[in-house]
């Protein structure tokens, strides 16, 4: 019989490349290893000979790439000895921290935009019994009362100003070099408050470094077209868009961000809320994958930048799908208002003739 090594979570993975001990207590739900899924139908209906991955992170325990920094950033507060996280969030750092928090017997307070989240990750993170803070303001004014609020409450800030994040969440890249057995010529990612490009490019950095990989992608950065911050080149005050991950307009990791665009001679580029929509329909329809809108912009931008050649034929790309689509079920039946369901008689003829009509 083969040796078996049950998969245990990302810390386990890459302990090494971590901030954890042999006798830290690691809170962990089996986090990260998510599936590299190269497309099939998209890269030939642009005509183009481009190999396109996607790294699809809904498929973490709680369905976004969050849980990667969360596992490390609750381990850690865990073992600094606190009661209590908080952040502020969109909506899918609230449901891993509530998650994590539940995991390791702690607190969880989160800050949300009110009627600004998806009603999946507020059902998640309602189950997971945190204690959940709406205010009447945006996700940049939760995050500057989460950071107030920590000077005066015994409770660890998770969002990815704490470090920790940063760290769990670099290991994506660690697993697309390990899963490729290269680092890809272009990644692409939705930028919202910036930790996740920031995280990619240390991950990268660190691989290259260590010469576990010859070269680092080109970081291509996408946005929102009304919460585009980095395409503007500063700060923006009311950020809107139907992404509500990414409806963000002061991104925390500011600079951090914009040392990876300059350091790997990438870009930033910002897309309609109609572009976004229209590459998560594709991705469900042409590819069988459901994400959710904020993570569709990393294949609108791709797709765009394939197009006009700015990335060239022969490449190798990845995009990071950050959220699962299931997160956002009133997106999707917007974007599926004109396919209802047929109702028929509960007959076999009924049901032959609803087949028959539609081939
Ligand atoms: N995609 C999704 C699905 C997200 O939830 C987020 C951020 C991003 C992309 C952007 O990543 O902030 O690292 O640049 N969501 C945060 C939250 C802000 O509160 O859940 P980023």
């Amino acid at each position: 019989m083969t040796k078996h090594k049950h998969y245990t979570g990302l810390i386990d993975r890459y302990r090494d490349r971590l901030p954890v001990s042999a006798t830290t207590r690691i809170i962990s739900l089996n986090e990260g290893n998510t599936p590299m899924i190269q497309l099939q139908n998209i890269p030939r209906m642009l005509g183009k000979d481009v190999d396109i991955y996607v790294k699809f992170e809904g498929l973490n325990p709680t369905g976004s790439f969050k849980d990667r920094g969360m596992t490390m950033a609750v381990t850690k507060a865990v073992e600094e000895g606190s009661q209590a996280i908080i952040c502020a969030s969109t909506g899918n750092t609230s449901a891993s921290a509530a998650a994590y928090a539940a995991r390791a017997g702690i607190k969880a307070f989160v800050l949300i935009p009110d009627g600004k989240i998806a009603l999946g990750k507020l059902a998640q993170t309602l189950m997971y019994n945190a204690t959940i803070i709406q205010i009447n303001g945006n996700f940049d004014k939760g995050m500057e009362l989460v950071k107030e609020v920590a000077n005066h409450a015994p409770v660890t800030i998770v969002n990815s100003i704490n470090p920790f994040r940063i760290d769990g969440q670099k290991t994506a890249a660690f697993e697309i070099v390990d899963d490729l057995g290269f680092a890809p010529d272009y990644h692409c990612l939705p930028v919202g408050n910036a930790g996740n490009i920031t995280a990619y490019w240390k991950g990268y950095t660190e691989y290259a470094t260590d010469r576990v990989c010859g070269n680092r992608p080109v970081m291509c950065g996408y946005q929102a077209a009304g919460a585009a911050p980095f395409v503007a080149g500063k700060m923006i005050d009311n950020p809107e868009t139907v992404a509500t991950a990414i409806r963000i307009g002061h991104p925390q990791s500011w600079d951090f961000a914009w040392a990876a665009q300059k350091e790997s001679g990438g870009w930033f580029d910002k897309f309609t809320d109609e572009q976004i929509l229209a590459a998560q329909k594709m991705l469900s329809q042409y590819e069988g994958i459901f994400c959710e809108p904020a993570s569709a912009a990393s294949l609108a931008g791709a797709m765009q930048d394939i197009a006009s050649c700015k990335i060239p034929e022969g490449s190798k790309i990845v995009c990071t799908l950050t959220g699962n689509g299931i997160k956002d079920p009133e997106i999707a039946m917007q974007q599926c208002a004109d396919a209802k369901p047929v109702t028929i008689d509960a007959s076999l003829d009924a049901v032959k003739r609803a087949i028959l009509d539609c081939l």
